[in-house]
């Protein structure tokens, strides 16, 4: 990991305090210095188009048209645009974390090379925020400082930048409460966003995206904010920033300017070159008016049929004739904005200088946001912060333990002292079926907490926190105690209550059997977690799952009649259940004697009612089934990993693969040349210019 930070968090606010100074667009011309250019990164894209395809044979919607641009160590740019113009899908396609339904053409070059940028190679501060609701403001800060700030630090120099960087933020005041969760109020939204900002710049990443980071907060907020990002760009950092109509105090904070509307380039230069563009174009800003706000309102084509309409009232009538802006609509306006830029000296200072920097070469920035820190001290920070969530979230484990009480007495009373009748050997095998069944079923109470735990697994890895590797021996390190509690409570209680068969390590095997299989299931869930979009998909995938597990364990269906094919072989080998059930009968049942049918008919063995009644062998110990489930954790825990590995290593070769397809197809397909890309804005050129020489398709 590629991080610099100042030995004092506060020290770097005055330090860079003087970057002001150096002017609006003094980077472009300023010389970096050596250190700079050490940790630079001259990012370029060329011809960057986005299209979603259609499933039918409708026209392809292009979300964004052969984009152009760069920007540079030091330099904080601006990607500005009504909505849906494209930004968040300018900075997700530079980020390489575009969604899997669109298709990107186009290079993208990181010091002079070309690559995806993804996992570790981006500090992105994304729309959502996606933080543990159930730490501190603090603690948030403090757990992501220990998680990527150098072990060449010391604590006392961790602990500035952690005080320096909330005090960037203007978290202090907040600094010491919770962040609050859909359970627990928290912070505010503008809060919530300066600390998701807050989490990234504490390690001046070279390369740094953000979007929409000011959206939410006040004025006063938003310009320390862009100031603050400004002054990490100072530092010698690579900032690109999307913003939502900026107060003109917080637009000229920033150096360059990307202009998007409907995906198309309507200008890309410096930030104080717009306004001149803007007039020689023929739509000068007004005196007293905001640039940005002037911008947006030309080539905001969103409220064009609304205006029409409004032209048509008589409230609007008078004033028609003083504004040229209100003659003509947006989307001309755009479309003559978009053509004039094309031809303007700001264009080709833009393209000179992308021909200049996209031959710039620097240090390998491919990795630079992956943290340096050493996989010790990242797994036990991980634990602890897992730990801490577990015990403050009511959902995680709490709510859980509390079921399992009131179960357990449940099933101790219902079964109390079960004894040693004829029907008993029936109670027996219901009561170890219920509690390995059942009892491990309510694991997907956890469900929610599960999924916001992937949520942020998702966005630290794809920032570089930490590997998935760590993630996933904290995760279950973290969880252990809780298990054990579950596991130990459930089976005390119903050990004694129903008086299963005496002895210690009986009592041992009963507990250690119900925790494996808890733990077993939790591993499950993970995996499901890991697969699915959302809360919803999870929570029902995972009761499948679930189900399919009860139904195969032996219970319900004996194993010997299970289906050979499938079901019993592989299903009820690879299910934790069948061996679970297995495992309790033998422990219960070896060495008890029940009574007959009628008084005084012949006693049955316990180890009859396994292979006769329950038609399970008994050709292995118990021990070996107790080892089948924590061979299976260890296998489940395993695929976790494996899936996380595949979806990160894998997912992008199909998603490389269905993109060169779907291109291939699009090709072939008269529609994707006839039509505009979206109704939503159509402008007035022509459909050739559209559409025309420059179109991906070679
Ligand atoms: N994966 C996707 N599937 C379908 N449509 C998409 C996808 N990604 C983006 N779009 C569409 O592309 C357009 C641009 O979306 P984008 O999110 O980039 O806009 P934006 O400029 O960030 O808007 P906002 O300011 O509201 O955040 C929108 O019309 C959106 O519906
Ligand atoms: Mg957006």
């Amino acid at each position: 990991m590629e991080i610099e930070v100042g030995k004092s968090g506060g020290g770097r606010m005055a330090e860079h305090g003087g970057g002001d100074d150096d002017g609006g667009g003094g980077g472009i011309s300023m010389g970096p210095s050596t250190s700079m250019k050490e940790r630079a990164s001259y990012l370029v894209w060329q011809d960057l188009r986005v299209m979603l395809p259609s499933t039918g044979d409708g026209p392809t919607k292009k979300l964004l048209h052969g984009l152009n641009g760069f920007a540079e160590p030091g330099r904080l740019m601006a990607i500005m645009g009504p909505s849906g113009s494209g930004k968040s899908t300018l900075l997700d396609a530079l980020a390489g974390r575009l969604a899997k339904n669109v298709v990107m053409t186009g290079n993208i070059l990181l010091n002079g090379e070309k690559k995806k940028l993804s996992y570790g190679a981006v500090a992105y501060v994304t729309q959502e925020d996606v933080l543990m609701g159930t730490l501190s403001v603090r603690e948030t800060i403090t757990y992501s400082a220990h998680l990527r700030l150098p072990t060449t630090m010391t604590n006392e120099e961790i602990q500035d930048t952690i005080d320096g960087t909330i005090m960037e933020m203007g978290l202090a005041d907040c600094a010491d409460r919770l962040v609050g969760n859909w359970h627990l109020r928290g912070i505010s939204g503008g809060e919530k966003k300066r600390l998701s900002i807050a989490l990234e710049i504490l390690v001046r990443p070279r390369l740094l995206f953000l979007d929409e980071p000011t959206s939410g907060l006040d004025s006063a907020s938003a310009f320390f904010v862009a100031h603050a990002l400004r002054s990490v760009a100072r530092d010698g950092r690579t900032v690109i920033s999307s913003i939502h109509q900026p107060s003109s105090e917080v637009f000229a904070l920033f150096d360059d300017l990307f202009l998007l509307s409907g995906g198309e380039t309507v200008y890309f230069g410096e930030a104080k070159d717009a306004i001149e563009f803007f007039a020689e174009s023929g739509f000068p800003c007004p005196i007293k008016r905001n640039p940005s706000d002037h911008f947006l309102r030309c080539i905001n084509s969103d409220f064009d049929v609304v205006t029409a309409t409004l032209k048509g009232s008589s409230r609007i009538y008078e004033e028609r004739e003083e504004d040229p802006l209100k003659n003509l609509a947006s989307s001309e306006i755009k479309a003559t904005l978009v053509e004039k830029y094309k031809w303007s000296k700001q264009a080709a200072k833009a393209r000179s200088k992308m021909k200049h920097i996209s031959t710039i070469r620097g240090p390998d920035a491919g990795t630079s946001t992956v943290s340096q820190v050493g996989w010790w001290k990242q797994l036990t920070t991980l634990t602890r912060r897992s730990f801490v969530n577990m015990s403050r979230d009511m959902g995680y484990y709490w709510l859980r333990i509390i079921i399992y009480l009131a179960v357990s007495i449940c099933v101790g009373t219902i079964f109390f002292d079960v004894g040693l009748s004829y029907t008993a050997m029936i109670a027996r095998g219901a009561c170890g079926g219920f509690i390995t069944g059942f009892m491990t079923f309510m694991s997907i109470g956890s469900f929610p907490s599960f999924i916001e735990d992937m949520k942020i697994f998702t966005r630290e890895r794809l920032n570089g926190y930490y590997g998935c590797a760590v993630f996933i021996l904290s995760n279950f390190l973290s969880s252990f105690p809780f298990l054990v509690a579950v596991s130990f409570l459930t089976g005390t209680i119903t050990w004694n209550m129903v008086k299963f068969n005496h002895g210690f390590s009986r009592y041992a095997f009963y507990c250690l059997n119900l925790f494996g299989s808890i733990a077993v299931i939790e591993s499950c869930m993970m995996i499901v977690a890991s697969l699915v979009p959302n809360f919803m998909f999870g929570l029902v995938t995972g009761a499948g799952v679930l189900g399919i597990m009860m139904m195969t364990s032996g219970f319900f269906r004996q194993l010997p009649d299970l289906p050979k094919p499938f079901w019993r072989y592989p299903i009820s080998y690879i299910n934790y259940g069948s061996w679970a059930i297995q495992g309790g009968y033998k422990n219960d049942l070896i060495g008890l004697v029940f009574d007959g049918l009628a008084p005084g008919d012949p006693k049955i063995k316990g180890a009859d009612v396994i292979t006769k009644l329950f038609r399970l062998p008994l050709s292995h110990s118990k021990w070996w089934d107790l080892f089948a489930i924590y061979a299976l954790l260890v296998s489940y825990r395993t695929i976790f990993f494996l899936v996380l590995k595949l979806k990160e290593k894998a997912l992008p070769i199909f998603q490389s693969m269905y993109a060169k397809r779907t291109i291939h197809r699009l090709k072939r397909r008269a529609s994707f040349t006839k039509f505009p890309s979206s109704r939503r804005y159509q402008s007035l050129r022509t459909l050739a210019s559209q559409e025309g020489l420059n179109s991906p398709i070679p």
